[in-house]
């Protein structure tokens, strides 16, 4: 099609005219549009077709629920043509090198792999990420069979090969007790280090005979806070012995593995160029906490990386979350930043076609990202509009807004489908 047919095809569905919040030169970017997201979408191919970095949608269900904000009662075949239709225009929008998100629950699990292999093809397919939402307390315990207590994340690339994910961390509470060894003299020669159980040396610095004796005289607790304390102050004495991976290392590496092995009272250390020593004890790789720790918002924390199972977000206490309430269908502005950490980079466009109380939106604004989001629901206009005028004028102090120093700014244009 012609850029002149492009545009009157674009025109011909396009949203009416809009109505701006904060910052006008924002507002161009940033668009809540409230409608059904297929004709929307549709629309959205003739100007935005491979501009988004990221989708994350977080639709119906087909919970068989229904709930004050909508209705989520669907015939199996009739829940698959609607998202199949929706995601074939998703698979336009997104940019070669963006990928998709997909919240599900064990419900339409099946069916959304499915859909995802089909639009996207198999080889695109990333990962099923397991969020877990809940534990299994109160009621819970008392069912009969599996309690469920997770959602996934079903990642799709457009193009496996173009998607270069950012690598991110999350962070650990309190200590790791794999960590549990202490490095007594470390400025000796490593061949005369000497190694003793963490525990027992903290336990000593506390006036303690044994880890025992401190454990019951101070308590479970306090006694493993201040084990925490002291493997983040001395993380670089601290350590773990880890099995190599033989098949994975060098020839060199090999043979001081064989060696260590044949004297495991000595610790032998392999120089390598532009990478840290390969540090052997008895064949065991030596691995230091040290390598483990950051400083996130100015205290030390464990830091790892990030698995295909997220259990560290709060679910809970999220209902006040963006000044809005949504039934248990609101989703943590933690999950969503994670998602677009992991995807996108400031400046990047972020697409939600099913923007419920506004979540996306909210965090891509505090996040420097540019957004589209799309509601057909009432929630439109009670929940993401006022939660998104609180998130521009600086007066949302809820969800990532203390940890991302969110101060207001930006801005967003809304327009009805
Ligand atoms: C699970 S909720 C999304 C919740 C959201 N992630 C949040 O954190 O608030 C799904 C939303 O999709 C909306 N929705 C369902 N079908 C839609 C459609 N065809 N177009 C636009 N929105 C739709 C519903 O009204 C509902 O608000």
């Amino acid at each position: 099609m012609s850029a002149r047919g492009n545009r009157a095809a674009a025109e011909a569905v396009s949203p009416l005219p809009s109505c701006i919040h904060g910052d006008a030169a924002f507002a161009r970017e940033n668009k809540l549009i409230h409608g059904d997201n297929l004709p929307v979408m549709r629309a959205l191919t003739h100007t935005h077709a491979g501009a988004f970095r990221a989708i994350y949608m977080d639709p119906p269900f087909n919970s068989g629920r229904s709930f004050k904000e909508y209705r989520d009662v669907w015939q199996r075949a009739d829940w698959r043509s609607m998202m199949r239709d929706r995601m074939r225009v998703m698979h336009t929008l997104l940019a070669d090198d963006g990928a998709l998100f997909a919240e599900i629950d064990d419900t339409e699990l099946g069916t959304m792999l499915e859909l995802c292999d089909t639009i996207f093809g198999p080889e695109n397919r990333v990962s099923i990420i397991t969020v877990v939402r809940s534990a299994a307390t109160g009621h819970k315990t008392i069912n009969r069979g599996p309690v469920n207590v997770t959602d996934f994340l079903v990642l799709v690339a457009k193009n496996r090969s173009k998607w270069k994910p950012n690598a991110i961390v999350r962070t650990r509470e309190g200590r790791d007790p794999a960590y549990s060894l202490y490095l007594e003299n470390p400025t000796e020669a490593p061949h005369a280090w000497r190694f003793s159980p963490l525990a027992q040396f903290v336990a000593q610095g506390l006036g303690k005979g044994s880890a025992k004796t401190a454990a019951k005289d101070l308590g479970r607790t306090r006694f493993e806070r201040e084990m925490t304390r002291f493997s983040l102050d001395r993380a670089a004495h601290v350590a773990r012995f880890a099995q190599p991976r033989f098949e994975a290392v060098s020839l060199e590496a090999r043979a001081l593995i064989e060696e260590s092995r044949a004297h495991p009272n000595r610790t032998f250390v392999l120089e390598r160029k532009g990478r840290k020593p390969f540090i052997l004890r008895g064949g065991n790789r030596v691995l230091s906490l040290a390598d483990k720790v950051r400083v996130v918002n100015g205290k030390k924390e464990i830091v790892e990386p990030v698995t295909n199972v997220w259990d560290d977000i709060k679910f809970q206490g999220i209902a006040n979350e963006g000044g809005v309430t949504f039934s248990r269908n609101k989703k943590p502005e933690r999950l969503v930043e994670r998602v677009l950490e992991m995807t996108t980079s400031a400046g990047d466009l972020v697409l939600d076609p099913f923007l419920g109380s506004g979540t996306t939106a909210a965090v891509a604004q505090k996040m420097g990202r540019r957004y589209l989001g799309i509601e057909s629901g009432e929630a439109f206009d009670s929940m993401c509009v006022p939660r998104m005028k609180r998130v521009v004028d600086g007066r949302d102090f809820t969800g990532i807004s203390r940890s991302r120093s969110w101060q207001g700014g930006g801005g967003f244009a809304v327009e009805k489908a």
